[in-house]
């Protein structure tokens, strides 16, 4: 592993290792990558998180690691198959859904589905997963998707093909009533994938519809918005155009719509969820200053991505951990203790969190590999 020399972070790369390694604590052996051990509501695999974190592992040379998340999916998958193919036929039939009996957003560690009350129709994590799946066939030299894949894979690609344009739970898994900025990126990013994967132009066809849609219905005073019900600015905006491409790093709604996030979300130097968030008094996310930070990086502005990377360092703990959010006790703190109150204690170490450090600090190296290459 090639060391990130910066002045600013000595000791990245050791850093970077502990993400890996950590997040290798926190896959189970059947594959299933546990959201966070130290908090009782997140001992859970939900496909969102483990589709980011499996792209992490892959970015970090662990392919094994993402191989056993990707089969492990594949598994669950299987064992929804009816749920999945019932949610088809209703939107293909006309028919209502019955938001009681959806694909999960999360299932529990044995790959079986979980029997609550959680908002689980959220599409996002399937077109996620999609994405990845391809990103991980693509770096280890699959030429094809492996056979004992294809099926859930198929499943997938139909089911998000079907449900791009539902409205459903967004990313934070809540507002289910409306059509999300960022969900309708995870959705491109997978229908695109998905096409190439099955080597089905249709599912292209639908990304571009699914481009178009966000444009339209997402987009206002300039820039996009968080959803076709609320005009606040959200941080998971920043996946529209890093990693998922339904917009460029330089179109300027998009420069218009990273503007506004900092603008708007930074407290105590990193990134919020949303104005109005008060889950844990609604501090600051790494996950959300590394996206911002892969964005930057992604873009060539390498002091701004630094800059990410530098809060995030600094948040690790002494036993190198890397918490969900921070100081969410000193911006709301009514807010804060409402929810300490109701779940305990906030996730203190988030896999999720380790990802997307690891994203930021593989995006770096990559672009720092890039630029020392001559100029042909
Ligand atoms: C976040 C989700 C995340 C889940 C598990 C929730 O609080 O809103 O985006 O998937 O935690 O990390």
């Amino acid at each position: 592993m090639t060391v990130i020399r910066n002045d600013k972070q000595p000791g990245n790369s050791d850093l970077m290792r502990a993400s890996v390694e950590s997040i290798l604590r926190h896959q189970e052996p059947n594959g299933a990558i546990i959201a966070s051990r130290d908090f009782v509501t997140y001992h859970y695999c939900w496909l969102r998180d483990g589709s980011f974190i499996a792209f992490a592992m892959d970015r970090a040379g662990e392919h094994e690691a993402a191989r056993r998340f990707h089969d492990w999916v594949s598994g669950a998958i299987a064992g929804i198959a009816e749920l999945i193919e019932d949610s088809i036929n209703r939107v293909r039939g006309g028919v209502p859904l019955d938001l009681t009996h959806m694909p999960p957003a999360r299932f529990a560690l044995d790959g079986s589905t979980v029997t609550d009350d959680w908002p689980n129709f959220q599409i996002d994590g399937y077109g996620t997963w999609l994405w990845a799946l391809a990103h991980h066939l693509q770096v280890t030299g699959a030429d094809s998707v492996p056979e004992q894949l294809w099926e859930s894979v198929d499943r997938v690609a139909r089911y998000v093909d079907a449900l791009a344009l539902t409205s459903c739970f967004d990313v934070w898994e809540e507002s289910g009533t409306a059509r999300h900025g960022s969900t309708l990126a995870c959705v491109y990013g997978g229908l695109v994938a998905a096409a190439s994967l099955l080597n089905r132009p249709e599912l292209r066809e639908r990304a571009d519809a699914v481009r178009a849609s966000a444009s339209e219905s997402t987009k206002r005073f300039g820039r996009f918005v968080k959803s076709t019900e609320s005009d606040a600015v959200d941080s998971s905006l920043l996946w529209l155009s890093t990693p998922f491409g339904v917009t460029t790093a330089d179109d300027p709604c998009f420069v218009e719509t990273v503007r506004t996030i900092e603008q708007q979300l930074t407290f105590e130097g990193g990134l919020r969820r949303y104005p109005q968030d008060i889950y844990y008094g609604g501090g600051s996310w790494p996950v959300l200053t590394a996206s911002l930070g892969w964005h930057y990086a992604a873009a060539g502005d390498t002091a701004a991505a630094l800059r990410c990377l530098a809060w995030v360092t600094d948040h690790f703990d002494q036993a190198g951990r890397l918490a969900e959010q921070f100081a969410g006790e000193r911006r709301d703190p009514e807010n804060y203790a409402a929810w300490v109150g109701r779940w305990g204690m906030p996730a203190a170490d988030l896999t999720w969190s380790h990802a997307m450090h690891v994203v930021l600090c593989t995006e770096l190296e990559a672009q720092e590999r890039l630029s020392a290459e001559p100029i042909p």
